[in-house]
C-alpha cells in the first residue's frame, strides 16, 4: 500500500553526480539473476574484489545474507520474493545515489519483479547479468544440500524444482557458468563494467 499522501521529497544538497566525482567513476546497480548454486555470490565476490583493486567503490548486497536482517521476515512464497526485490532494489538505489558500483546476487526468479527493479533506475544505471547454468549441473553442484532436500519434500518452492524460475528476456550480459571456473567467469563480467562505466 502507497502511503506517501502527506510525505514530501527532502532535496539533497549533495548530488548523485557529485558523489561520483569524488569516488572517480559512475555508479550502478548490476543485478545478477540465475538459479540457486548457479554461481551469483561466488562471482560477483570475485568481482568484487577485483573492482576494489581498482580502486572502485562497491558493495555486495547477497540474497542469502539480507535473508539474515533486512529480510528476515521474508519466506519463498511469490509475494515474499517479491518483497525481497523489491527492499533489495530500493536499497541498491540508496547506494547508487551514494555514488556505489552495487552488486545484487539473488535469484529474483520472476521476469515482472526484475522489472520492477529496474524501474527504480535509470537506463544506464541498471544492469541484468543472467548468470545461466543448467538444473542439472546446479543440481550436481548443491554447494548447500538444498537441492536434495527440495527433491526429497523436505523445502517446498524451490527454484528449479517446484517453482519456475523465468530466465530474463533481454538481459545485458549472459554468464554461462556450466563449463567455466568463477575467475573466468568473474573476469568477463569485470571487462564488460569497466567498458559500461568509462
Ligand atoms: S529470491 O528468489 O527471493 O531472490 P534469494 O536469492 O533471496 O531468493 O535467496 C535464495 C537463497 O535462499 C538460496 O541460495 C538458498 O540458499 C536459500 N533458499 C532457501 N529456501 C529456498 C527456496 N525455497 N527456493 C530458493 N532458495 C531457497
Amino acid at each position: 500500500m502507497d502511503r506517501r499522501k502527506h510525505i514530501t521529497w527532502s532535496q539533497s544538497q549533495v548530488s548523485k553526480e557529485n558523489r561520483q566525482k569524488l569516488h572517480n567513476h559512475k555508479s550502478c546497480m548490476v543485478w545478477l539473476t540465475g538459479l540457486s548454486g548457479s554461481g551469483k555470490s561466488t562471482i560477483a565476490n570475485i568481482v568484487q574484489t577485483k573492482l576494489y583493486e581498482l580502486n572502485m567503490s562497491t558493495y555486495l548486497l547477497d540474497g542469502d545474507n539480507l535473508r539474515h536482517g533486512i529480510n528476515k521476515n521474508l519466506g519463498f512464497s511469490s509475494e515474499d520474493r517479491k518483497e525481497n526485490i523489491r527492499r533489495t532494489a530500493e536499497i541498491g538505489k540508496l547506494f547508487v545515489d551514494a555514488g556505489i558500483v552495487v552488486l545484487a546476487a539473488l535469484i529474483s526468479p520472476f521476469e515482472e519483479d526484475r522489472k520492477l527493479a529496474r524501474f527504480l533506475f535509470t537506463e544506464d544505471e541498471f544492469i541484468e547479468i543472467y548468470v545461466e547454468c543448467s538444473l542439472e549441473e546446479c543440481e550436481l553442484r548443491d554447494p548447500k544440500g538444498l537441492y536434495k532436500k527440495a527433491r526429497l519434500g523436505e523445502i517446498k518452492n524451490f527454484t528449479g524444482i517446484d517453482q519456475i524460475y523465468e530466465p530474463p528476456q533481454s538481459p545485458d550480459l549472459v554468464i554461462s557458468t556450466n563449463s567455466k571456473s568463477p575467475e573466468e567467469c568473474a573476469n568477463e563480467l569485470v571487462n564488460y563494467l569497466i567498458e559500461r562505466l568509462k
